[in-house]
């Protein structure tokens, strides 16, 4: 055992085998970019691929051969034809850095299990604030935008009542007002916050996916005769579906009317505060009491890592009010540096390196670069999916995000149809893109995540939908 574990920590091997693969992942991306792999995923139903895998410990193989089969088998996000789900392309240095982080560990719950970690994490978090324009605001890192929703909607809850929630428990039926094209996670954290069905409060959205806000007054109204309090509403910046941006000044009139709490989720789109060109569309942002942007979406770090911020920095300190002495001494003090006082987590990833890696490498122009080069794209896609006489875009882009459908004349069922296409598109892996639903009807839905998607990855991959149509009976 002893000789076992002297090999496994041994840090020759260690440096071996580190070359070894640093080498097989920078193959990897030289081949995914250049699109030379030409799969984007080897698509293999589940439990075909649990079959494939579930002997595989038996094998004798080597770590490298393990690392081969594990790159080749998963999906391509560094190629050109990965235009999915909205999951960052990470930039290799974030790679570099969660290495390091794998290694050093520092658990994070507190300043003396991360204090390199901590003090870059407050560095980030007063770079957003002066981004947003708030420079007092605070806040923290957690480990994505779905848990990141639930603390800044369990502040709101803690801030909008008089009673302590924490100490007393619910005593009111609470409401929040939502855009019904919010993330499901918005709905999640409500439910888990015990509000229910009743209590999350869909706000219809206009033909562009923009919420109504004509309608919050009346809907706020009936919430009241209903015997709800709303405590928030939660606008999107930009929504998942068709990465539409709310009108966030106006939202914010609406909240300071009925003083309820103005929470926004940034997750997918907080990535355009670096980009002058389109920053405008978070006009406002900076009136929201809490606000979520995901650092593993627009701004190209691996999985997960979501800055909440709140405008009123005390408030990013009252949701939990946590006895545990072993770790602070006093449960009254702010301690910024104690990050699990204020976080879901207890042990949390060195999340603040990965970003921070990205800047000190490159500066924070990078980001304008990546986020007006994909929303520029997008555009352009849009107009030649408008070219095409076959082809109907949902809405036009306000992000990167591009909802559009296979629409050829003579179609009993369209939703039938994309659905088909959609599927053969997975299972030829020559480009991923995945599907919503919009008002009930099936659209393809592209997500330009990678930095290296060009218009003419856009033009084929028209025309591989038209050839896939073609075949479908
Ligand atoms: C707008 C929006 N909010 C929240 C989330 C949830 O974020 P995460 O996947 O980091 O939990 C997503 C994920 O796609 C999203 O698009």
């Amino acid at each position: 055992m002893d000789n076992l574990l002297h090999k496994a920590y041994d840090p020759d091997q260690f440096r071996k085998e580190g070359h070894k693969l640093v080498e097989q992942l920078a193959n990897y991306l030289e081949n995914a970019m250049s699109g030379k792999t030409e799969k984007v995923i080897d698509w293999k139903e589940p439990d075909d691929l649990y079959e494939k895998w579930k002997d595989y410990i038996d094998k004798d193989v080597s770590s490298q051969q393990f690392f081969k089969d594990l790159i080749e088998q998963s999906i391509q996000l560094h190629n050109p034809r990965y235009m999915g789900h909205q999951v960052a392309v990470p930039l290799p240095v974030t790679a570099l850095a969660s290495m390091a982080g794998s290694l050093l560990n520092n658990g994070m719950a507190i300043y003396e299990m991360g204090p390199v970690a901590s003090v870059l994490e407050k560095w980030i978090i007063s770079h957003f604030a002066g981004l947003i324009g708030n420079k007092d605001s605070d806040g923290y890192l957690t480990s994505g935008g779905t848990l990141a929703t639930l603390t800044a909607l369990l502040s709101a809850r803690q801030a909008m009542l008089k009673n302590d929630v924490w100490e007393n428990g619910q005593e009111e039926k609470l409401a929040i007002m939502v855009s019904e094209q919010a993330h499901y996670s918005v709905d999640k954290a409500a439910r888990i916050m015990g509000l229910g069905s009743q209590g999350v409060i869909k706000v219809p959205v206009d033909e562009e996916f923009k919420m109504q806000t004509d309608q919050l007054e009346p809907l706020f109204k009936r919430a009241e005769n209903d015997g709800l309090k709303v405590i928030a509403l939660v606008a999107n910046g930009c929504s998942t579906s068709t990465g539409t941006y709310d009108d966030l000044a106006a939202i914010s009139k609406f909240c300071d009317s009925k003083n309820i709490w103005f929470h926004l989720d940034a997750a997918h789109g907080g990535g355009v505060i670096y980009s002058p060109k389109y920053k405008h569309l978070l006009n406002g942002i900076e009136k929201a009491d809490s606000v979520i942007i995901d650092l593993h979406k627009m701004l190209m770090g691996p999985a997960l890592s979501t800055l909440v911020l709140f405008k009123n920095s005390d408030d990013s300190y009252k949701t939990f009010s946590q006895k545990a002495q072993y770790l602070w001494e006093n449960e009254q003090d702010k301690e910024w540096y104690n990050y699990a006082k204020r976080t879901l987590e207890c042990t949390k990833l060195m999340m603040s390196i990965r970003f921070y890696a990205i800047i000190q490498a490159y500066g924070i122009e990078i980001f304008n670069e990546y986020v007006t080069r994909q929303y520029d794209l997008a555009r352009e896609f849009a107009k030649l999916i408008q070219m095409k006489s076959d082809f109907e875009l949902a809405t036009e882009p306000m992000s990167n995000i591009v909802c559009f459908r296979y629409a050829p004349q003579n179609v009993a069922d369209l939703n039938e149809l994309n659905g088909r296409i959609r599927k053969k598109s997975l299972e030829n892996g020559d480009y991923y893109i995945v599907q919503t639903a919009l008002n009930g009807d099936i659209y393809l839905r592209v997500t330009l995540m990678n930095p290296f998607t060009e218009t003419t990855h856009l033009k084929s991959l028209l025309e591989e939908i038209t050839k896939i149509a073609g075949k479908i009976e």
